[in-house]
């Protein structure tokens, strides 16, 4: 059994998850709209990913024996204008969830939850990737973006994103 303010903590990330996967999908029919495939794509993987995360908060508490809550999952709210916003939206999203993670760790340190915090540990890596990636792609689409071949040819990179299985499996 769980300390009751982790088991909380670890039911709200999966909500949080599923909003993630939300707006990164928001983020896919946005691009797609404007005509960048690989845009698209890149974020269609990306909600695939953050679906996987949520499954895998439900997986441990279910381990656990801890009840599963599934919250309300909010409306994609980032507007999204210009070619960047989606990018700039991206890393403040991926900077808030990193917080959300080391909340939890901390609530499962506090209580010498050491099995919580090595489930953790796959997800604090994970944000380190997912707020690089955030930054890389907003780094290149300042030096290239702005011209119609570097954008075609970020467009292409983009497009070869494949969707892997986590390697976190419960
Ligand atoms: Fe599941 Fe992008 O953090």
């Amino acid at each position: 059994m769980l300390n009751a303010k982790v088991s909380k903590l670890l039911n709200e990330q999966i909500t949080k998850e599923l909003y993630s996967a939300y707006i990164y999908l928001d983020f896919s029919v946005f691009y797609e709209a404007q005509g960048l495939d690989g845009y698209a794509n890149w974020y269609m993987v990306q909600a695939q990913e953050e679906r996987d995360h949520a499954m895998l908060f439900l997986k441990y508490l279910q381990q656990n024996g801890e009840e599963v809550n599934l919250g309300m999952i909010d409306k994609p709210d980032k507007p999204l204008l210009s070619l960047m916003d989606p990018l700039k939206a991206g890393l403040d999203h991926e900077q808030y969830v990193t917080g959300l993670i080391n909340d939890i760790y901390a609530a499962a340190y506090d209580v010498k939850d050491f099995r919580t915090m090595q489930f953790l540990d796959w997800f604090v890596k994970e944000q380190l990737e997912e707020e690089k990636n955030a930054e890389d792609m907003i780094k290149k689409m300042e030096l290239f973006g702005n011209d119609s071949k570097g954008l075609y040819s970020l467009d292409a990179e983009y497009a070869a994103r494949m969707y892997a299985a986590p390697s976190l499996v419960l």
